[in-house]
């Protein structure tokens, strides 16, 4: 039977690679992404066309696709998502993976636009998925995956970075309680952590550090490089599938020992 999976923020980076990553393992697939740039981000967005491109990448593994523009901050855009892939199938798995980095800055002198910005898709996008899409997970019953990127900033204070890591805490801390409140339901609930990983993301950090490349934060890695979005990829795989059943409320590092 055809097993559908959501994926928030797919269009490029670390959401498109677990988007080929469920489409090898055969899952279908509703991909959303917020497809436009804010400029008060002061780095671009991932695009239509990057999402029109993984989508007929994920195709050509055999498995059907349906794409939406969908802001994690609109709950009427989450509901489209949810719903087209209803549409194909049982929805069996939701990865909330969009996020941004809203702003930097000394901790104390961080205002509340860059606040707001960091919670509304770090924190609150992925509160949205999971209202969204865990009455379907509940019917899917013991094979119901529910998957949050969230990251390494999620147990660690990032210099700079005080809003952003605020907010990772805060769905690293959702996704626990989730797991406790879905325990009757046999749904899995679990974070991923990545570590520096190379991407636009990582890039645009890069600027908040006045390094010259992102490839400058590989030295705090044990593994003294950085990741590959297909080995983030990897384990949200790995925590979708059958065999983590036994997987619920825990946080998975994928971080090259940074906070090991
Ligand atoms: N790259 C890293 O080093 C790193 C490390 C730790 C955690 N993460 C996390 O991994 C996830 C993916 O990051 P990435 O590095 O691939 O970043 P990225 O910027 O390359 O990709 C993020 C995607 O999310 C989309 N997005 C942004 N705001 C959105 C919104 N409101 N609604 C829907 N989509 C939205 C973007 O358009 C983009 O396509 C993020 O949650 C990020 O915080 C990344």
């Amino acid at each position: 039977m055809t097993r559908v999976a959501v994926v928030t923020g797919a269009a490029r980076g670390i959401g498109a690679a677990i988007a080929r990553a469920l489409a090898d393992d055969g899952w279908a697939l509703a991909l959303g992404d917020v497809c436009t740039d804010d400029p008060a981000l002061g780095y671009a967005l991932g695009c239509q066309a990057d999402l029109d491109a993984l989508a007929d990448r994920c195709r050509d593994l055999g498995v059907p696709v349906v794409t939406q523009v969908c802001d994690v901050r609109v709950a009427a855009d989450l509901e489209r998502l949810v719903s087209a892939a209803a549409a194909l199938g049982p929805v069996e798995a939701a990865v909330a993976n969009a996020g941004v980095l809203g702003g930097s800055g000394p901790a104390w002198t961080l205002p509340d636009q860059v606040i707001e910005r960091d919670l509304a898709v770090n924190y609150r996008g992925v509160v949205g998925l999971a209202r969204s899409v865990v009455p379907s997970l509940i019917e899917a019953g013991s094979r119901g995956r529910f998957v949050a990127v969230v990251s390494a900033a999620g147990t660690t204070g990032l210099p700079l970075l005080a809003s952003y890591s605020a907010a990772k805490h805060a769905a690293l801390g959702f996704v626990r309680s989730l797991a406790t409140d879905l325990s009757d339901s046999g749904v899995t609930a679990n974070c991923v952590l990545p570590g520096s990983t190379d991407t636009a993301m990582l890039a645009a950090s890069a600027a908040v550090y006045g390094l010259a490349s992102s490839g400058d934060f590989a030295r705090h890695s044990r593994t003294g490089r950085l990741l590959r979005p297909e080995e983030v990829a990897a384990a949200v795989r790995w925590l979708v599938s059958t065999d983590a059943s036994g997987v619920t409320g825990t946080s998975l590092a994928v971080d090259g020992g940074f906070t090991g």
